[in-house]
């Protein structure tokens, strides 16, 4: 039988599955509601290792064990995943190594979730929409309602414009550019940050007029970086990082991360992701390493990593 590595492994192997780290540059929450986004996936990531077993789960660098199926929203997310793969979770064991950090706004649960849809996958014939269907069902328990970009961002590894009824489309990058991530250390729950984002669409109609206008962020984002304009990709992170304060998803900490950034020199910098902690993202050119020192020294820690790597 072929599955998506070509051949279906033999069921004493190991099998390995990678899933990206993302950053969503412009557009999260608004995506939620059927507008553009934009994401990337980058370098980092997870690699789950899946052998034959009795149902254990571990990545030691999140300090998580846990055993697929049981009552842990990861072991609850293997055992979706698995069934999706009409494989049974209890007679393997899932071993991942993580180079992202967890619940930190850069995609962990996503990436995870590819990494061992992947790997398990690679022991059945299942292709690369059941993959991402069977990773889908995992970033369901995770997070209720996902739009799918995490895990679209994740599969893909780069630049791409997501929307819930199109998917994902690759966005030519004509120049790759730096970008400097922080992490607040700040843990966040992105499925209450959506439906807080819910809330106040009904209590407060008016918000939808800013989340219209961060998918407008987006779409003008997309078509800066085609043209390979950079700098005006940084001015709209910081209207983006407006608009997503004003529907309530920033914290003190994310304000100081992004005012901290600017001040180094970042020309443009905003929360990524769901906010309410996790990371902010600058764009910073010949000032990177300003940004990362000034970081430091309030005690956030930072890295810089490449977009349109490949
Ligand atoms: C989370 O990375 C992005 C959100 O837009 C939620 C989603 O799209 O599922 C906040």
């Amino acid at each position: 039988m072929m599955g998506m590595m070509g051949m279906v492994a033999t069921a004493g192997e190991t099998t390995t599955g990678f899933g990206h780290g993302k950053v969503i540059l412009l557009g999260e929450h608004a995506v939620v509601y059927g507008h553009p986004a934009l994401a990337a996936g980058i370098r980092a990531g997870v690699r789950a290792h899946v052998s034959p077993g009795s149902g254990s789960l571990s990545a030691p660098g999140w300090e998580l064990e846990a055993r697929i199926g049981d009552d842990s929203l990861p072991g609850q997310a293997v055992q979706d995943l698995c069934d999706a793969l009409r494989i049974d979770g209890a007679t393997l064991d899932v071993w991942l190594e993580a180079e992202i950090p967890a619940r930190a706004g850069l995609g962990s649960s996503a990436a995870m979730a590819v990494a061992v849809a992947r790997a398990v996958g690679a022991r059945t014939d299942a292709n690369e929409s059941d993959v991402l269907a069977a990773a889908m069902a995992a970033e369901m328990v995770f997070h209720r309602t996902p739009s799918g970009i995490d895990a679209a961002a994740a599969s893909r590894g780069r630049l791409g414009a997501f929307t819930k009824q199109g998917g994902w489309t690759d966005v030519p990058l004509p120049t790759s550019f730096d970008l400097c991530i922080g992490i607040s250390g700040e843990p966040h729950d992105t499925g209450a940050l959506v439906s807080g984002v819910a809330t106040l669409r009904t209590s407060t109609p008016v918000a939808d007029k800013l989340i219209h206008a961060m998918g407008e962020l987006a779409r003008a984002g997309t078509e800066a970086l085609s043209s390979g304009d950079v700098p005006a990709l940084a001015r709209l992170f910081d209207m983006a990082h407006g608009l997503l304060a004003g529907v309530g998803v920033s914290t003190a900490v994310l304000d100081d991360m992004v005012h901290t950034a600017r001040a180094a020199g970042a020309l443009g910098a905003k929360l990524t992701g769901a906010g309410g902690g996790g990371a902010v993202i600058a764009i910073a050119g010949d000032h990177a390493d300003e940004v990362l020192r000034k970081w430091r020294s309030k005690g956030y820690y930072g890295f810089v990593t490449t977009i349109g790597h490949d």
